[in-house]
Parts: C-alpha cells; structure tokens; sequence
C-alpha cells in the first residue's frame, strides 16, 4: 500500500456567500489575513508536508485565484532595481514551480464531495491530501505535515479532529469514536451536521484530509446527500462500512474558520499580533479599542 502522500486537492469552487458582496468579485481564497490570501497558507501548510502535485478545483469568477500564482516579471524587475530585497524575497516565497499546479472546473457548486470527485482524474489510485483553505491553521508544526507523518504509521483515511463545544456540533461533521491512541482516534461512524442534541461525541472534523483513492469510487456513487450537497463525510463514512479504516488526528495548533466573518476576523488578530513588524503598534490600538468598547458597556 503506498503511504506516500504526494498530491493535494484544494477545493476553492464555493460561492462564499457569507462575504458578500465582497465574493460578487472577490473569490474568497484571495482574500488577505494581515497581507497574505487564505490560499497561500494552505500551499505554504501543504509544501512543509511534502506535497509537489497542487490540484485547484476553481469555478466561474475565480480568475483571480489563478492568475494569483503567475509570476510577475515586471513587478520583481522594480522591487529588484529599487534594492527593495525583502519585498522581493516575500513576493518570491509565493511563486510555484512550472507544472506543479493543476486546475479543475466544478461547473456546478454540488458542494465539497463533488468538488474533491471533480479531481478523480489527476489522482488515480494514489492516496491524496484535502485542504479547505477557509481553515486556516496556526501553530508550531503545519497540520498536513503532522498527519502525514501519523498516517506514514496508520495508512488508511484520516481526517483532522478538533473538540468543539456542545452548541456547535450541528455545524460539523461529527465523529463516533472508537478507541483512541494518543492522537489518534479510530472513526467508527461519521455524521454530518448533526441537529442539536444528537451529536455522538464533540470531536469535530475540520478541513484537513488524507484519502484513499476507493473515496473517489464512494462519490462517484453518491446521489445527493445532506442539504441536497454531495458530502465528502458520506464518501468517508462510506469507507468504514466497508471495513476500512479512518482515523481522527487531534492535530495541535488553533484552527481559525475564516469561512465566517467572525473566525477571519479573529484570525486577523491573532496573525497580526503575531508579525513583529505590527505586534506593538496594533497591540496600542487594540488596548485602547478594547478599554473603550468596556467604558461604553
Ligand atoms: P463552504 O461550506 O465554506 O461553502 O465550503 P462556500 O461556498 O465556500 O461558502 P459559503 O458557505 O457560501 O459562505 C467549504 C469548502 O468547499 C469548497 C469551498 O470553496 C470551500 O473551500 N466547495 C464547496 C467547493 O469547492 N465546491 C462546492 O460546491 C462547495
């Protein structure tokens, strides 16, 4: 079985409702934390994990994403004559090697499952990452690389877990667990948005993923499941009813949802706070914006 890990499917064909009217022409994976796209932290998270394959699955209006990842002669040729050196290494650090990205076209948004099935082609029968770039990830060691360096271990599917509170299950896809190792947890059933009450744990799968090839099969097969979508938790529940195995990794770092405007804002913060060219003066402004906010209640 190959436990090598090579390929990744980045689904950025939603609509990104939730930001409008900013997405009427923005796609969302543009859109900056600090002065970086949500994109460039997933293919920044999927490089320190070894992946060389960058499959983008884009839709209608998502030009802007992959003209995103052009070079930009003109702009390095000025940054380059005006000795502008660290502007020039950061615009560097975003170029991608000719031929190492693929892009995909989802005509219709018939949600995550066939956004990730749209891909089957360029996956054959390989083992693949998933990375949902609104989940962005902050911590010591990048999440993809944490499982892929597990699952060289486990092989099988396994899916990034995080504990969530009670109230906010329905918007997950929740697993029953099994018996758990360390960080890892055996996945013994998997619910997608549960109503609320009826989770079978608090352990939420959040947007990290590696797959077996046979999930491709799985989809391939699905009709249409919750919210009239094609789930990628149905391919994956799938997979255990079959007999095979998924894993939950409790991965370590703070998981920002930058699919909602609360999570991106916070995550601004927290990404701000941390730049050392920012901390002290946006530290001030946050002091004082918080005293104020406490004054006025
Ligand atoms: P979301 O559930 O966040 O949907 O998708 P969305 O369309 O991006 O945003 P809202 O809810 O309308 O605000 C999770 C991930 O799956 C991708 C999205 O691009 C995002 O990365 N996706 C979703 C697709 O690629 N295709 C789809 O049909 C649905």
């Amino acid at each position: 079985m190959i436990t090598t890990v090579t390929k990744a499917i980045f689904p950025v064909a939603g609509l990104g409702t939730r930001f409008l009217p900013a997405t009427k022409s923005i796609p969302k994976e543009i859109m900056t934390l600090v002065d970086r796209p949500l994109i460039q932290y997933a293919i920044d998270e999927a490089r320190e994990a070894g992946i060389t394959d960058f499959i983008f699955v884009t839709a209608k209006g998502k030009s802007a994403l992959e003209d995103y990842f052009d070079r930009a002669p003109e702009l390095e040729k000025k940054l380059r004559d005006s000795n502008k050196t660290a502007l020039l290494e950061e615009l560097k650090r975003s170029d991608m090697e000719s031929g190492s990205i693929a892009y995909i076209r989802q005509r219709e948004a018939k949600g995550l499952g066939h956004a990730v099935w749209c891909a089957r082609r360029f996956i054959g029968d390989e083992p693949f990452a998933v990375l949902l770039p609104d989940d962005v990830i902050s911590g010591q060691q990048g999440c993809l690389k944490q499982m892929i360096d597990a699952y060289r271990e486990t092989g099988g599917n396994m899916v990034a877990a995080m504990q969530v509170p009670d109230s906010q299950t329905k918007n997950y896809g929740i697993i029953d667990k099994g018996a758990e190792n360390g960080r890892l947890v055996s996945v013994k059933g998997m619910v997608e948005k549960p109503a609320l009450g009826t989770a079978p744990s608090n352990l939420a799968v959040i947007g990290r993923y590696i797959l077996r090839p046979e999930v491709m099969d799985a989809l391939g097969k699905f009709q249409q499941g919750a919210g009239g979508e094609i789930q990628l938790t149905d391919a994956i529940a799938d997979q255990i009813d079959q007999g095979r195995p998924v894993h939950g990794f409790r991965f370590e770092g703070t998981r920002f949802d930058c699919g909602s405007k609360a999570g991106f804002l916070q995550a601004t913060v927290a990404f701000a706070l941390e730049r050392s060219d920012l901390r002290e003066e946006f530290g001030v402004f946050l002091d004082s914006i918080t005293h104020l906010h406490h004054a006025a209640e």
